[in-house]
């Protein structure tokens, strides 16, 4: 009886801190850690961002179905997103179709994002809205092709709220949002092989940096992850250090994720652990 009362006000501190969290807070958090939005909206040219223009518009991809740069989603009224409605925003967040219909480049890992709870969603707009205006125009995109978009298994529609107490449903939904699996996963006829290549790695990011090449994520004990303990895992996301203490390259977003809460990490870690061990 006494466990399960300190059990229950456990409980109750615990969803109390949840609840003292504002929306602006909680998208705050996931904007500027899990999320990385800014990984791709700020300008940068390595190692850091340039300070007082954040959001303002960020990386180009110049690519043989599209030409676009990364806009500019602070709320300035003519060249960010002041304009546009709150379901407008969410729109594009959730499907990648902007208020005119259009659907944008598949650069911004939309497939990733039909999952996220409403609470996280409107909590994102909030936070977006106090971002301060920045005028910068960015060059208007070019489409060549039809737009492509795929959408991350399982990730199809929003997270009930209640799976997030589950640590390993948790950790799906962060690393679902954290579009780990769409850089380390590879294509297959213009497709990424989510079906039997899971977590492979063997993508190429050429940039500044030279040329990354993701790597194997699942837990396979030899080519992936699967001998490693959590704390390389972490020091891997966090710091961008690999096991053997090499340090990686860019893009993948190692400060952002740095500033995720301890227990988010574990969910992250827990769920990867789940992930079926490939060559
Ligand atoms: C991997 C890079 C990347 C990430 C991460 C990313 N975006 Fe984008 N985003 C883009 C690109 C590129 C475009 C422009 C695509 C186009 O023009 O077709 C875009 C477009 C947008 C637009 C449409 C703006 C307009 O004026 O058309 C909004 C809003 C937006 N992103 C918000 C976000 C938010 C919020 C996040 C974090 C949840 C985010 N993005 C994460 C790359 C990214
Ligand atoms: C924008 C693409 C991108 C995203 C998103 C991304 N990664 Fe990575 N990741 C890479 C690349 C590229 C490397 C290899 C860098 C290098 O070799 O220098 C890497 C390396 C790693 C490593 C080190 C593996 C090794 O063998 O050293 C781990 C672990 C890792 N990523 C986990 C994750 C997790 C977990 C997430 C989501 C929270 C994630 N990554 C999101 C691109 C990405």
């Amino acid at each position: 009886m006494i466990r399960w009362g300190t059990c229950l006000a456990a409980m109750l501190v615990l969803a109390s801190a949840a609840n003292a969290q504002t929306a602006v807070e909680r998208g705050s958090y996931l904007v500027n850690t899990v999320l990385t939005c800014g990984n791709c909206h700020s300008p940068k040219g390595p190692p850091a961002a340039i300070a007082g223009k954040d959001f303002s518009g960020g990386l180009s991809w110049d690519e043989p179905p599209f030409k676009v740069t990364a806009t500019n989603i602070t709320p300035d009224k003519e060249t960010g997103i002041g304009s546009w409605s709150d379901a407008g925003i969410k729109k594009l967040i959730r499907t990648g179709v902007r208020p005119d219909e259009v659907q944008i480049a598949a650069i911004m890992p939309t497939g990733f994002y039909e999952i996220m709870t409403d609470r996280d969603l409107n909590a994102v707009v909030a936070y977006l809205r106090t971002l301060k205006p920045v005028k910068n125009k960015v060059p208007d995109p070019v489409y060549k092709m039809a737009a492509s978009r795929q959408v991350f298994p399982g990730a199809e529609k929003p997270m009930p709220q209640a799976a997030m107490g589950d640590k390993v449903k948790r950790g799906f939904y962060l690393a679902t949002i954290a579009h780990c699996m769409e850089c380390h996963t590879p294509m297959e006829k213009g497709v990424r092989d989510f079906k039997t290549k899971l977590g492979t790695g063997g993508f190429d990011f050429p940039g500044p940096w030279g040329v990354s090449t993701s790597r194997t994520l699942t837990s396979h004990k030899t080519t992936g992850i699967g001998g490693w303990t959590d704390a390389e895992i972490k020091r891997a996301i966090t710091q961008g250090v690999s096991k053997d203490g090499g340090k990686l390259k860019p893009p993948m977003g190692y400060e952002y994720y740095a500033k995720m809460t301890a227990a988010d990490l574990d969910a992250v870690v827990a769920w990867l652990r789940t992930v079926p061990a490939k060559e």
